[in-house]
């Protein structure tokens, strides 16, 4: 039996899966983000400990016996947070979370300090990633930058928690800035320049490999008889990929959460950080992930949905599942800023084309359409580094959306597809590495490739309308830095 442990930006949702890679239950409580400043958004860490103790603890009500049979455990997590904990281990601010911007112009000075940054990491320094907020907090908050005794990604200050020990996986730590992508170990140099050292940074391990294990306390707590392993693990978009088989070259898939992305995995670096494509490791050895990737995605659809006071499936609904043409509306999705292709984290969203006779759900069709056209310029920033994508599968909670996968396979003129619990992904790709961990199986043994549901097929029609759109579509961004 094997646990994985998503703590995403929403909400920390947990699965448990038996031997034959069934999730026999699971369990997820909701997360709030601050935002104390447009474009600033922080999280409190005692927060993502009390939901993902509140998970288990549910489990061990409903699935007493099945829990204490868990032998491993793997961590999904949001990526490029700042936690930053003292000597005494304790945090010492909310964590500033990826789609923070505040941190826009420590990226030039990153740069200009590190010339060799973006040939190491192979990313472009961005506000989102994780050594930029460390200069902001040196300039800004000078106290909190000389108490720091240890920088950690959300899902490794849980995993300290869980464990007692300070361990990354190298596909999380790949979007920190801090990486050597090609070496998959901390670059002393970037570290440097952002005024830290190894001492500030945890251990590294790949992501199907052991880390730690479960404090002896909470295997107590949870009715299990000897402490699990925990996993490496993985970023929520590598996570995302173990879980449906996305190990190899050619498996390219869009994640549809709260952020969006375009991904494919790699067997060598493909990097175009002048683009704004990004490189991370992926959570099994030699491979990489380069992707292009959006602020917002669902949470696009979640901003509509708190504007007109309704749910999310009432919002689609009178969509059908196609659209029969474009809408006349059309929407920037830049709420939090955006990364590829811009990076620009001052920017923000636009309606556009609004009439007498606009009614909900061309905008909300707009809305979908935004975040399909965000997706085709990733696609073209991945082309423009020599990576073509003929098909994609999806995962993340628009998945569940027919109207939106049929949009999104009409923009990018590909088929795409969707997989029965798509909306699970990172946690069951999570519990996936937990058990590699453990059983030192071979990877494509336990990582196949679930049964896809359903193909979206692109639509003759709609994609000569919507390639006639995306040119108007891109005239709408204006930087506004
Ligand atoms: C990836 C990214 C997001 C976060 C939150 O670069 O910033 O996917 O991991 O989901």
């Amino acid at each position: 039996m094997y646990l994985g442990i998503d703590l995403g930006t929403s909400a920390v949702k947990t699965v448990l899966v038996d031997d034959a890679q069934r999730v026999i239950a699971s369990e997820s409580r909701p997360l709030a983000t601050a935002s104390p400043q447009s474009g600033y958004y922080e999280q409190d860490p005692a927060q993502w400990i009390a939901a993902t103790f509140a998970t288990v603890d549910a489990l061990k009500a409903s699935r007493a016996s099945a829990l204490a049979a868990v032998e491993g455990i793997g961590l999904s997590g949001q990526m490029h947070g700042a936690t930053l904990l003292d000597a005494s281990l304790r945090p010492l601010r909310p964590c500033i979370l990826w789609n923070d911007g505040r941190a826009a112009a420590e990226c030039r000075v990153l740069e200009q300090r590190w010339p060799a940054l973006r040939a190491v990491t192979g990313n472009k320094a961005m506000a989102g990633f994780t050594a930029p907020k460390l200069l902001w907090i040196a300039t800004h908050e000078p106290d909190i930058f000389a108490a720091t005794s240890l920088v950690l990604l959300p899902k490794a200050y849980l995993r300290l928690v869980l464990s007692g020990e300070a361990v990354e996986d190298v596909s999380d730590a790949s979007g920190s800035l801090w990486l050597d992508a090609a070496r998959r170990d901390w670059s002393d140099a970037a570290l440097a320049a952002t005024g830290l050292s190894r001492e500030h940074m945890p251990r590294l391990v790949e992501g199907c490999a052991p880390a730690t294990t479960l404090r002896r306390e909470l295997a107590q707590r949870w009715g299990m008889a000897r402490p699990p392993v925990i996993a490496g693990g993985a970023g929520d978009n590598p996570a995302g990929a173990v879980g449906i088989g996305a190990i190899r070259p050619r498996t390219a898939f869009i994640s549809l959460g709260t952020s969006g992305a375009l991904l494919l995995p790699t067997d060598r670096i493909a990097a175009n950080p002048d683009r704004v494509v990004h490189t991370f490791c992926h959570a099994i050895p030699c491979m990489w992930i380069q992707a292009g990737a959006i602020l917002s995605a669902a949470s696009c659809l979640a901003w509509v949905a708190r504007l007109f006071g309704v749910t999310e499936a009432e919002l689609l609904a009178p969509l059908g599942a196609r659209p029969p043409a474009p809408s006349p509306v059309s929407f920037l999705p830049y709420l939090a800023g955006e990364r590829t292709p811009h990076d620009d984290s001052a920017v923000r969203g636009m309606l556009d084309g609004l009439s007498h006779d606009t009614d909900r759900s061309a905008i909300v069709q707009a809305v979908l359409e935004g975040v399909a056209f965000a997706l085709a310029d990733c696609r073209d920033a991945l082309a423009d580094a020599g990576i073509a994508i003929a098909q994609a599968d999806v995962i993340g909670g628009g998945s569940r959306s027919p109207f939106w996968l049929s949009v999104l396979a009409s923009v990018l003129n590909i088929p795409v597809h969707r997989f029965a619990g798509g909306e699970t992904g990172a946690a069951f790709g999570a519990a996936r590495l937990g058990r590699l961990a453990v059983t030192g199986e071979a990877i494509d043994v336990v990582c196949t490739r679930p049964q896809r549901i359903e193909t979206f097929e692109p639509d003759a029609g709609l994609v000569d309308a919507y390639a006639e759109r995306l040119p108007a579509w891109r005239e709408l961004y204006r930087p506004r830095h």
